[in-house]
């Protein structure tokens, strides 16, 4: 199959150091910025990049809204198979793009925009289509998480640790979403979406990780816990609701261990009581693998198609749910 490339970041050029393992994939062309264009390898323009005829597969990793919702409506509405990244892009636009996908034989596969390298949203399709899922908890961002960790073993201030982060390419080109706790919110509207077979909700504003100061560290420690920036997720009577914020946990829960830019996930249904994952969320190959495995699924005619085909209402009272974790 022959793909091109849109973005030309960390991980775009994690895809591009991959597809040479995939003897099927033919990377063709990269749609970049202008510094580049002097290099005949590299294209500015999108559009024609995303309608070729030849084309099969669109890999997308360029960060924000625009041009990759434009570049990806057009390339659906052209039937091409989708492979994106993009949480910011996917969150708002998920429902409009399955529904283009399902008419023109395209598809849209989402595995990288969550968690990483973390096979989370194939478990989730899966088990989705099996039985009711009870609901989540996890660690979505790498870099807050990275920052966490240094803060609570190392002494560390919040702005040195997010350097460091983004000096490893864990944070967004743009930290603010990563700290603030909008990335993490991203992720758990797509999951939220897959999970539940749901259209796109209406989640409670997240709480990121910029108020912590060393008083909090302090006395998580002085009480014997860790914090962790989580989300937790739960399904209950025929309604879901989500809660995004940093959260004092006891030293042997499943995600006070997660060191690094790690993320970690529990999935929680009736047949198996819990199911628990990690890995890397953030970084160069652990992204551009999650993508290269949705390559691998579509060459092979096996690519997981999303459905959201059901209306349910976010729980309103809160409080009438268990939120301890
Ligand atoms: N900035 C994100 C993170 C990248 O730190 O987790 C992966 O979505």
């Amino acid at each position: 199959m022959n793909a091109v490339l849109l973005g030309y970041g960390t991980v775009g050029k994690g895809v591009e150091i991959l597809c040479k393992n995939v003897k099927e994939l033919d990377l063709k062309q990269v749609f970049v910025l202008p510094e580049y264009e002097d290099l005949p390898y590299f294209s500015n323009d999108g559009e024609g990049m995303v309608t070729r005829e030849d084309i099969d597969i669109v890999f997308e990793c360029l960060s924000g809204t625009e041009p990759s919702n434009t570049l990806i409506t057009l390339a659906l509405e052209h039937g091409k198979h989708v492979i994106t990244s993009n949480k910011a892009t996917v969150s708002p636009n998920l429902e409009r793009y399955v529904d283009i996908a399902k008419r023109t034989g395209g598809s849209i596969q989402i595995e990288a925009s969550v968690a990483g390298g973390i096979p989370f949203l194939d478990a989730i399709l899966k088990l989705q289509k099996l039985e009711p899922i009870r609901g989540y908890q996890g660690i979505f961002n790498g870099t807050s998480n990275y920052i966490l960790d240094q803060m609570q073993k190392n002494g560390m201030e919040l702005s040195v640790a997010l350097k460091q982060a983004q000096s490893m390419g864990y944070a967004e080109a743009d930290p603010t979403n990563d700290i603030e706790g909008i990335d993490v919110f991203y992720k758990t509207n797509i999951t939220n979406m897959l999970a539940y077979n749901t259209k796109n909700d209406t989640l409670r504003k997240p709480i990121g990780i910029t108020r912590l100061n060393t008083t909090d560290i302090q006395l998580a420690k002085e009480n014997g816990k860790v914090i962790r920036h989580i989300a937790v997720s739960k399904q209950q009577d025929c309604a879901f609701a989500s809660i995004i914020a940093p959260a004092f946990l006891h030293q042997g829960h499943y995600l006070a261990n997660v060191p690094d830019n790690y993320n970690a996930q529990l999935i929680f249904a009736d047949s198996f009581d819990y199911l628990g994952y990690f890995g890397q969320g953030a970084g160069q190959l652990a992204t551009a693998q999650a993508m290269l495995a949705n390559a691998i699924d579509t060459i092979e005619g096996r690519e997981r198609m999303i459905v959201l085909d059901q209306e349910k209402k976010i729980q309103e009272d809160l409080l009438k749910m268990d939120w301890i974790v």
